[in-house]
């Protein structure tokens, strides 16, 4: 059961496989993410004139841009990423298009969505995407230290502001909680016997010395499909940036943040992040709200209408194109607009309080 869930494979890739993921693009630099389900996102977005996009992950800008071609002049978004040179790509990008001047851009993780929105001044929204996991430019820079292919500090950080680094966790921590880290955030089957190697071996300085210790500390399988470091990678990356904490905290807040008919589209990339995503789907998406105590953007209430019954999945155009889209899960769900929603409406224009009594 344990082997058969999806892993982010990002880390584990070796360069030509990198290599052979962008090519296509551009051509000349700078070479851009590619965006990941493009038109399958596009297709379960509201794209109407006017329509408004918060994207939680806007990294090089690959599915905003889209969006605000194709939803028209009138279309705007807001974007966000814990990534500071990521937004500053973003901003490029946007430019380059002529499209920065309906886009705002903040520097910011997801899991503060209400509290950005609200420094924004927005209070509702068509469209909210997420898409999990990290660019193709944070991995291919050695320096920010995601992957092993090519070697490089032992840091991990999507916010490079932030203070923890992946060496603080390999060199820090005791023994056991690194390998509980290795078993429930890398689901690794040999966490004991990684964590044991690394607690010997230990201080490491770059992810290549630390993937050839893991390597050396698992039993040899000859026709392995993964670098047996991709799971204790996974748990470091995910533990540095609190990825599932920030998943978790952000899901209600969209919810919250949509207008009735917006939809929320989540791209997740391992099984850990998809199921936190299917289980708030299923959760809120069970049927209309008809409570009529149940307030506008109530997520104790279903709220949702789920668009996609099973996790739409990149065909094999896109995986021969893009080899890193390979564990890709996109889910979508509509908000409700709730049958009492002219009554509610209604409610919200009368003065507040009640009216016969006076009292609030
Ligand atoms: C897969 S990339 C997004 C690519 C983008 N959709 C595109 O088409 O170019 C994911 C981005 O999300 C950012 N990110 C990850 N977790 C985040 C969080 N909790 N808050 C804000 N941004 C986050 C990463 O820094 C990265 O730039």
């Amino acid at each position: 059961m344990l082997l058969t869930r999806s892993l982010d494979p990002g880390c584990g890739e070796t360069a030509a496989s990198a290599a052979a993921a962008m090519r296509g693009e551009a051509g000349s630099a700078p070479v851009w993410h590619r965006p990941v389900l493009l038109e399958e996102v596009l297709g379960l977005m509201v794209l109407r004139p006017g329509a408004r996009l918060i994207d939680c992950t806007i990294g090089d800008a690959g599915h905003s841009v889209a969006f605000l071609t194709r939803a028209g002049p009138s279309a705007r978004v807001w974007g966000l990423d814990r990534d500071a040179e990521g937004l500053a790509r973003a901003h490029r990008r946007l430019k380059a298009r002529n499209l920065d001047a309906r886009c705002r851009l903040v520097h910011g993780g997801f899991g503060n969505l209400r509290d950005l929105a609200a420094a924004w001044n927005v209070s509702v929204c068509d469209n909210i995407l997420l898409d999990l996991g990290f660019s193709s430019p944070q991995i291919d820079d050695p320096d920010r230290g995601f992957a092993f292919a090519k070697t490089g500090p032992l840091d991990m950080r999507m916010d490079r502001s932030q203070k923890l680094t992946a060496a603080d966790i390999v060199n820090g921590w005791p023994e056991g909680q690194f390998r509980e880290l290795l078993w429930t955030l890398g689901e690794e089957p040999h966490a004991r016997r990684i964590a044991a190697a690394v607690a010997e071996r230990r201080p490491f300085g770059t992810t290549g010395d630390l993937a050839a210790a893991v390597a050396a500390a698992v039993p040899h399988r000859p026709r392995r499909r993964l670098h047996p470091a991709t799971r204790t990678f996974q748990a470091l990356r995910i533990a540095v940036n609190d990825e599932l904490g920030q998943l978790e905290a952000v899901l209600p807040q969209a919810v919250s943040l949509l207008a009735p008919g917006g939809r929320l589209l989540v791209l997740s990339f391992h099984s850990l992040e998809d199921g936190i995503v299917k289980r708030f789907l299923r959760t809120h998406g069970r049927r209309p709200a008809r409570n009529k105590y149940a307030r506008h953007g109530d997520v104790d209430m279903p709220t949702l209408s789920v668009l996609t019954k099973r996790a739409v999945r990149p065909g094999h155009r896109e995986l021969s194109d893009n080899p890193r889209c390979r564990s890709a899960r996109l889910r979508a769900a509509e908000k409700v607009v709730r049958e009492d929603a002219g009554a509610e409406a209604a409610d919200q224009r009368r003065p507040a309080g009640n009216e016969r009594t006076g009292t609030r």
